[in-house]
């Protein structure tokens, strides 16, 4: 794995390609390009590529309002997984959410993704709360790191 490269998303094409990515994994809730360059002015977000291949992203949001909580979300390509690259993604992640002064990670996970339930239950993750968007039939859970 030694040329994976995870880069910090700043202009539109790696814009889009964490587009593709959220979009394919979270599909009840897919972003514009407009509302990726927002989410992009609040939140770091990444791209991962092995080579020249797109394989991930990855969401921190930094803790706003006086609060200590960030969330933490990696996202791996299914034809990607289990190659432990979600694991650098999460780590990077963490260690980045630390740095902007993080005391308590959450992250969510939508429902059908089994494998990121899994990933986060085993990396110490408890289900704190379930969020249906109006019209969807797909819950969000969030999950925190005790
Ligand atoms: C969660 C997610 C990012 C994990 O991505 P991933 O690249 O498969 O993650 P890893 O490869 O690091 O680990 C997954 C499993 O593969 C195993 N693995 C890692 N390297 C491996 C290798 N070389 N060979 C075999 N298995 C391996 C890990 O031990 C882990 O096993 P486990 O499920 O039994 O614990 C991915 O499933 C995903 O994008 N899910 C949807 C998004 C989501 O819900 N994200 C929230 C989680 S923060």
């Amino acid at each position: 794995m030694t040329n994976l490269r995870i880069e910090q998303a700043n202009d539109d094409a790696m814009l889009q390609d964490w587009q593709y990515v959220h979009n394919l994994i979270i599909p009840t809730d897919a972003l514009s390009l407009d509302e990726v360059r927002e989410r992009a002015q609040r939140n770091r977000l990444e791209v991962a590529y092995l080579g020249d291949v797109l394989v991930g992203c990855s969401t921190v949001r930094p803790p706003t309002g006086g609060a200590s909580t960030a969330t933490v979300i990696a996202r791996v390509l299914p034809d990607h997984r289990r190659q432990g690259l979600g694991e650098k993604l999460y780590e990077r992640g963490l260690a980045q959410a630390r740095a902007l002064g993080a005391g308590e990670i959450e992250t969510i996970v939508l429902a059908s993704n089994v494998d990121g339930l899994r990933f986060a239950q085993t990396h110490g993750f408890v289900e704190v709360d379930s969020y249906l968007p109006p019209g969807d039939s797909v819950p969000f859970i969030t999950l925190r790191l005790p």
